[in-house]
């Protein structure tokens, strides 16, 4: 069982990507319960003062539109992707302001840093003075991350680097400002897609996965830090944009609301005995089901039962004569499914019939088989089986039971639950693994 780690004022976490986005939502509710210090970690630059023209335009639109005259009276002709540039460094410094503000109105301090995570030298320079003035690292929460989401054969290598540097290499600087031995947390922002795989996310798939073993590495190594890597589903923010959004729906996929995961990642802190270092908060994501393109096959399989070799039987009797009970002749069906695929695990049974029982009055088979029939395979690796466990009595063909058996492919086993979580009866599988 993992002891609880105090956070308290004195306490200090370096987040990367702690201003923006689901993470910073994340910070200002732990400091909700935790009034500690923050380092806030992204690459917008935090404007001094806006441009007169900006100052008390919300709207997007409009913020645009006065970008646009800004240039015209300027006398210069914008491109849209100039003026989008512009309006995202504003509104990006907006929200890290937002964020800011709000972590002082709720008794924290917090100073925001503009470095790229995958500068190590820059890096270390500014933690090492935002260290001076704040005091120690106690604490790492690692936000930072970026989306090049494309089919692979359209993925540049701009791209992959663009998504992995920030989460690995970002990860490998981050650790390199701390004293590991010293550190009371280390929670890492990974994703679902890490754990099943998301097509057009090959890389940031792979980067979440290291994300994900370097928790448990880490865990590992130094048990007296808190590792959690969390496996978010999408939320209902962030870098999920409308038209994610969208596509998840299509594909019944929940975003998680942002007060709901926030305080996810509270009780995952908070937790003790149920402490995991991987979790999976949020819908699973299963890409549609298709047909194996493999042919269906069936098996024939043979097999010796007598009562001599398995005396056991004679612990289940009706009347005085041994019977095969039920579930041997259940799990021998199931196992033999499992054994025609190896990595495929034993899933269920489904309408499981007794023909005739297997009787031990003298005049059984000593001979009984297993008919095995694929009815069906998907390409996520889910295969049914029809199966007839039968064999020959005086030259006629005796059935004794009938079953369909699933077998799927499995990465790990995992330990499920469902957690009621607010009022309005939202659940989301959390998977400690
Ligand atoms: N939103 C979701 O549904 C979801 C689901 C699963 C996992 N996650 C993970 O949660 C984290 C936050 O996601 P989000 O939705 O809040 O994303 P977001 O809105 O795009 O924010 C990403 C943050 O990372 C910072 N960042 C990116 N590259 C950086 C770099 N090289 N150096 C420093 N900071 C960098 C960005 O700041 P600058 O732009 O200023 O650099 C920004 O603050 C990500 O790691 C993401 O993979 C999110």
């Amino acid at each position: 069982m993992i002891s609880k780690l105090e956070i308290d004022r004195s306490s200090v976490f370096l987040v990367s990507g702690g201003a923006k986005g689901i993470t910073a939502q994340c910070v200002i509710k732990l400091a909700e319960y935790y009034q500690c210090k923050w380092i806030l970690l992204g690459r917008s630059e935090l404007l001094e003062v806006e441009p007169n023209w900006a100052k008390d335009c919300v709207a997007a639109p409009e913020l645009k539109k006065r970008i646009m005259q800004d240039f015209l009276a300027k006398g210069e002709k914008p491109k849209p992707i100039e003026i989008e540039r512009l309006y995202k460094k504003i509104a990006s410094s907006r929200e890290i302001e937002q964020t800011l503000s709000t972590l002082s109105q709720l008794g924290s301090k917090a100073e925001y840093l503009s470095v790229d995570v995958t500068d190590a030298i820059a890096l270390q320079n500014s933690v090492a003075a935002a260290v001076d003035r704040l005091g120690a690292i106690t604490g790492i929460i690692h936000g930072a991350g970026n989306l090049a989401d494309k089919l692979i054969d359209k993925k540049t290598e701009a791209d992959f680097e663009k998504v992995y540097s920030a989460k690995v290499t970002g990860l490998e600087n981050l650790l390199s400002c701390v004293n590991l031995d010293r550190l009371d947390y280390l929670i890492l922002f990974s994703s679902v897609a890490g754990f099943f795989g998301n097509a057009g996310q090959t890389d940031y798939a792979l980067a979440n996965e290291i994300l994900n073993k370097s928790a448990h590495l880490v865990q590992q190594n130094h048990p007296s830090c808190r590792v959690i890597a969390i496996n978010w589903g999408p939320w209902d923010s962030g870098m999920v944009t409308p038209q994610l959004k969208k596509a998840f729906a299509e594909r019944n996929i929940e975003v998680i609301p942002l007060e709901v995961g926030a305080q996810m990642l509270v009780n995952e802190i908070e937790a003790v005995e149920e402490a995991s270092t991987q979790v999976l908060i949020g819908s699973p994501i299963s890409s549609r089901a298709e047909k194996s393109t493999t042919p269906l096959r069936n098996y024939r399989i043979r097999r010796q039962l007598t009562l001599e070799a398995n005396p056991f039987l004679h612990d289940h009797t009706i009347g005085d004569r041994p019977v095969l009970p039920l579930t041997c002749a259940a799990s021998w069906i199931g196992t033999t499914c499992e054994q025609l695929y190896p990595g495929y695990k034993f899933f269920s049974l489904e309408n499981f019939k007794v023909l005739k029982g297997i009787v031990f009055d003298g005049s059984q088979p000593t001979e009984f088989i297993l008919d095995i029939k694929e009815v069906d395979k998907t390409a996520l690796g889910e295969i049914v089986f029809e199966v007839i466990l039968w064999s020959e009595i005086k030259n006629k063909k005796a059935k004794f039971f009938n079953a369909f058996i699933t077998a799927v492919k499995l990465k790990f086993s995992l330990k499920i639950s469902t957690l009621l979580l607010t009022k309005t009866l939202l659940f989301f599988q959390i998977i400690n693994i």
